[in-house]
């Protein structure tokens, strides 16, 4: 069988290349259908070496979708998400607007696809980049060891903010290297040469958003709210590619061999970590424009009896965006 997918934010930095891993892993598609906001609609984008006019959202009738795809911002799926869903598509959702509902899955291919059956509002919530990417690395040590505490202080990359991100890291550096001033927009201060301990809004207590994600999310994911996550999330002038310093705590004691073992049988992770120059993922060496979590300088705690560190680099549009997303699509077609 083949499906009409929709793709919404079809010109957005996960959008497109949401279309182009659906070309690349051969999802079964009859129709594609890019949507966007009025601005865009009419452009084109690419589809598996073709070009397919964009739709405008606001006026499209998705009774022919099957699986939509979101990844337009929060709010565009608040009011359009429940429309295709009442309609009767799969929408797999990358905001974070139905995440944290009981009623809607929050699912990692690798780590809970059984959840994504259950999905009583036809909608299914794609995580968060940074817990996306922790997650992959961190579930199997989870089943095997028991997850007590994660510390996790987050490198983020400029393409989680979208395309308006990307361009102004771009300006901001070329204009400063030619005394410019760097007239931030995007971000409340200079990206460029920089980094900015903040993402998404403060709350009460002090985290922001983007820290709480990594909290509600974990929780959710794994199905156990017992796991204490202290988060930092910054974000750091690297175009592609999250980063993240993460110091665990188990219950019963993994040494590194056992963890490096284990994480290179587990699926979707690969291990780099040899420890010399170079012997370990970066961004720009490992994750950017590849599918797989890096996991690199695997170490024992030395300030706790039971605590590893790790260092996880992956792609945040692939894996922590629109691959997950596409696996997501890939285990809805497999339903039949
Ligand atoms: P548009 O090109 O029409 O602005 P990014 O995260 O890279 O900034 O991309 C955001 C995506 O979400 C773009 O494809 C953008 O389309 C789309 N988008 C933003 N607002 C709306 C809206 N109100 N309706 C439909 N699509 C929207």
């Amino acid at each position: 069988r083949r499906f009409n997918v929709a793709v919404v934010g079809a010109t957005g930095a996960v959008g497109e290349t949401m279309l182009s891993i659906l070309a690349e892993r051969k999802f079964p598609v009859a129709e594609i259908i890019p949507l966007a906001s009025e601005r865009s609609a009419g452009s084109e984008v690419e589809f598996d070496g073709r070009k397919v006019r964009v739709q405008d959202l606001a006026t499209f009738d998705p009774k022919d979708v099957d699986i939509a795809l979101f990844s337009a911002g929060g709010s565009v799926s608040r009011e359009y998400a429940p429309k295709f869903a009442a309609a009767g598509a799969v929408v797999i959702d990358n905001s974070s607007a139905f995440r944290y509902e009981d009623d809607v899955p929050l699912v990692v291919s690798e780590v809970n696809p059984e959840a994504a059956r259950q999905r009583p509002r036809g909608i299914i919530a794609n995580p968060n980049c940074s817990t996306m990417q922790m997650l992959v690395a961190l579930a199997p040590i989870h089943r095997e060891y028991g997850i007590e505490r994660i510390n996790v202080a987050t490198y983020q990359s400029v393409s989680g903010a979208g395309r308006s991100a990307l361009e102004e890291l771009g300006r901001q550096t070329a204009g400063i290297l030619n005394f410019q001033d760097p007239a931030p927009q995007r971000f409340p201060v200079q990206i460029a040469f920089n980094l900015i301990p903040h993402i998404d809004e403060f709350l009460d207590n002090g985290f922001t958003k983007e820290e709480m994600k990594l909290v509600w999310e974990t929780r959710k994911i794994l199905g156990d709210d017992g796991i204490q996550v202290n988060p930092t999330a910054v974000r750091v002038p690297v175009f592609y590619g999250h980063s993240e310093a993460v110091a665990i705590e188990t219950r019963k004691k993994v040494t590194v061999e056992q963890a490096r073992e284990l994480l290179a049988r587990s699926p979707g992770v690969e291990v780099v970590d040899e420890r010399k120059p170079g012997g370990y993922p970066t961004p720009v060496t490992h994750a950017s424009g590849r599918d797989a979590v890096y996991v690199g300088r695997i170490r024992e705690d030395l300030s706790h009896p039971r605590g590893l560190n790790l260092w996880i680099v992956s792609d945040n549009i692939r894996k922590g965006a629109a691959l997950n997303a596409v696996q997501l699509a890939e285990l809805v077609a497999a339903e039949g």
